[in-house]
């Protein structure tokens, strides 16, 4: 690897009034995470020394991006927006320090990657003094021109200079480009704003460059690569080619992906090992999955870590501090947030886990809810290990239910439940014979029957009371309902 030193310069003082939106252009996100911090990663996979980015004069959300992804970035202000030498040469204090080379990036070009930067480096590393990275466009309309003499690269001709015959090139300037720090100021310094729309055009330095006889290169490399953002449509088409190589990239590390087309992930999310993941499911920033869990149809997962062997969904949701143990089972349309469910433990259908824990082996029925929000504050519920909480229940938050505790489905709990206990929170079953207008008189009003046929203590007792409590707890239970 070469041991000379490299600022990379990202340009992101534009206004992208084409995105016709309050958001600076380069703040808008592709895989869960922003153009610009896209580019400050793939500069950093390159290895570059240092980093100098250039915003514009409301840019100061768009500098704390670039901080908070690269914290030694060094952030500049284009006052006015006069072209793209002009932008560079905002950040000269950078430049003066003297790095090796120089590679200047546009910030709304999402999808280039750490090795087409260090390509373009490499290049001035050898024999030329400017390289520029260029690309064979579908449709060249709106695009600097690379005009070559052999190996050569003598001018870059912008769209609205070029002639008819220029305009047939179709090698184009994908607007990357490497300079020789030792003349990189030379150069830029001499760039004027003559031309049809009064810009410092950074193009400009190619035959510049040639003037001072050194030599200019450019290299190719393929269009999706170099795709600037200007659109929403643009925008959309990046995160497809975004989406397309990190499934690429998961399953080339070992991820069942079924249909990997319908599949969302974002730029850090962790898969492991034998993770399968089934159609329409979408990862948001934030999530790691163990080997071997299976992420069922149609979940959305975010902020979320999901342990070895786990199973989520379908139709899951796993809010941000969701974190699942080994083996764990979250069911179709359980909603985990901010809790953490152990090992082995268990939610099925329509349950929603906010704020708390679940011991290990814990089976958390159907319907479940944790109350955690009593309108000004929220509180946290703790499940023990092994305890089983019966269908449509509602914990209300904080309580804590004990070790291998039992709640009878449908119950309201307010009061902790000491290990071991059976809790039961409802109201009883009445049952009125004969209560129907027209009904046939059967003569007797019945306790309900709840398992037809099974023994039950003799009933004795008058209507409306159902077979006899059989613990402590359940008995306790009578005065809380
Ligand atoms: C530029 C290139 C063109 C190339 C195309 C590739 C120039 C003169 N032209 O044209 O050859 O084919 O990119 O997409 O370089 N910016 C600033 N301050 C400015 C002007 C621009 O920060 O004063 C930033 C923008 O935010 C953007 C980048 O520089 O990230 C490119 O500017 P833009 O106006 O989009 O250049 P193009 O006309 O597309
Ligand atoms: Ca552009």
């Amino acid at each position: 690897m070469s041991k000379r030193t490299c600022l990379a310069i990202v340009l992101a003082a534009g206004e992208g009034t084409r995105m016709r939106s309050a958001r600076p252009k380069v703040l808008h996100a592709v895989a869960g995470r922003s153009l610009l911090a896209h580019v400050l990663h793939a500069v950093r996979g390159a290895g570059m020394s240092a980093c100098a980015v250039v915003v514009g004069p409301d840019g100061e959300s768009v500098a704390a991006e670039a901080r908070a992804v690269v914290p030694r970035a060094e952030t500049f202000v284009q006052r006015e927006r006069r072209g793209t030498a002009h932008a560079v040469l905002a950040a000269r204090a950078a430049i003066e320090k003297g790095a090796d080379d120089i590679v200047v990036i546009f910030g709304d070009t999402p999808l280039i990657t750490p090795d087409t930067l260090k390509r373009l480096r490499g290049a001035i590393d050898h024999h030329a003094s400017v390289a520029v990275l260029g690309f064979r466009a579908a449709n060249p309309t709106g695009y600097g021109r690379l005009i070559t003499n052999g190996h050569r690269l003598v001018a870059i001709r912008e769209e609205k200079e070029a002639s008819d015959i220029e305009r047939r090139i179709d090698f184009c300037n994908g607007g990357l480009m490497a300079l020789r720090g030792e003349c990189a100021l030379d150069i830029l310094d001499r760039i004027d704003d003559v031309n049809a729309k009064r810009e410092f055009y950074l193009t400009d330095a190619v035959t510049i460059a040639d003037g001072m006889a050194l030599e200019a290169v450019a290299l190719e490399t393929s269009e999706d690569e170099v795709l600037g953002i200007n659109t929403r449509a643009q925008l959309a088409e990046a995160e497809a080619v975004m989406q397309q190589r990190l499934c690429a990239a998961a399953m080339d590390a070992g991820v069942t992906m079924v249909a990997p087309e319908t599949v969302f992930l974002s730029a850090d999310t962790r898969l492991g090992r034998d993770v399968t993941i089934e159609p329409h499911v979408v990862f948001g920033p934030g999530v790691v999955v163990e080997d071997d869990a299976v992420i069922h149809a149609f979940s959305h997962l975010e902020g979320a870590h999901v342990g070895k062997g786990a199973s989520v969904g379908p139709y899951a949701r796993l809010r941000p501090g969701a974190k699942l143990g080994a083996k764990s089972r979250i069911g179709n349309f359980v909603e985990v947030k901010a809790a953490e469910i152990g090992e082995g433990a268990k939610a099925n259908h329509l349950a929603y886990l906010g704020d708390g824990t679940v011991g290990a082996g814990a089976n958390i029925g159907a319907g479940t809810i944790f109350c955690n929000y009593d309108g000004k504050n929220k509180h946290r519920t703790e499940v023990g290990k092994g305890a089983f909480i019966g269908s449509n229940s509602a914990l209300v938050a904080p309580v804590k239910i004990g070790e291998n505790a039992y709640v009878g489905s449908g119950s309201v709990i307010t009061d902790d439940v000491p290990k071991g206990a059976l809790a039961i929170g409802r109201g009883r079953q009445v049952v009125k014979a004969d209560w129907a207008p027209g009904a046939k008189k059967t003569g007797t009003n019945k306790p309900a029957e709840k398992n037809p046929g099974a023994k039950r203590p003799a009933a004795k007792k008058k209507a409306a009371t159902k077979a006899k409590p059989k613990t402590a707890a359940s008995r306790k239970s009578k005065t809380n309902r």
